[in-house]
């Protein structure tokens, strides 16, 4: 069966990334398949999770780059050489031109710690969208997958789950619930989703 080329674009721990390789091992994702793991840090846990996975990886370090359009071509031509059709953001940590986002008209999804659009665009990513929420004291969070376009977080909105704040969270514990009771879930079933959509339009 043909399936959608999809690469996942980390910074850090990569939990989402291996969520997203369960849910394609289990068939939950079954119209796309994992082809790329591209990484603007070295040192990214997500890199060992896709080795293990043998997931192809990629680093792609702004300091070696001339300047951020140069760093995000060089991301373009990778996700070109290697024929991706769509791009899943699972925590990475930077924010995308539109320049980039144009070359891939919604064809870039996504994951954000919170229910858009509440505690979100610039300056809202990891912890800091918890502690955002405990400071405020609202009593229901969750997660967001989104379409990327040029504004932070400003996309279209897939899917969204609900995720209840517990007396006595801290932002760590908030984080790790709103992981498993929203982000692994939706990530991978909008992934799904759009492969399926995408898959239908080739
Ligand atoms: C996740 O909570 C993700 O939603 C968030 O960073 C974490 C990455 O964890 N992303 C953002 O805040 C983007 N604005 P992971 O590396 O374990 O998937």
């Amino acid at each position: 069966m043909n399936k959608i080329k999809i690469a996942v674009l980390v910074s850090g721990g990569g939990t989402n990334l291996q969520a997203l390789i369960d849910a394609e091992k289990s068939g939950i994702i079954n119209s796309g398949k994992i082809s790329l793991v591209l990484s603007d840090n070295a040192n990214a846990y997500a890199l060992t999770r896709a080795n293990n996975a043998g997931i192809k990886t990629k680093v792609v370090l702004l300091k070696n780059c001339e300047n951020k359009s140069d760093f995000e071509q060089k991301i373009i031509n990778e996700l070109k050489d290697n024929n991706i059709e769509l791009i899943v953001l699972a925590g990475f940590m930077k924010i995308l031109s539109k320049n980039f986002t144009n070359t891939f008209k919604d064809r870039i999804i996504n994951v954000h710690p919170s229910l858009i659009p509440s505690f979100c665009g610039e300056g809202f990513y990891g912890l800091k969208v918890h502690e955002a929420a405990l400071e405020k004291g609202v009593k229901v969070t969750g997660a967001t997958v989104h379409i990327v376009n040029e504004i932070p977080d400003g996309g279209k909105i897939l899917v969204q789950k609900a995720v209840d704040v517990l007396e006595g969270d801290t932002p760590e514990i908030l984080q790790k619930r709103v992981m498993e009771q929203a982000e692994w879930i939706i990530l991978p079933k909008a992934t799904e989703i759009l492969s399926k959509k995408l898959l239908g339009k080739e």
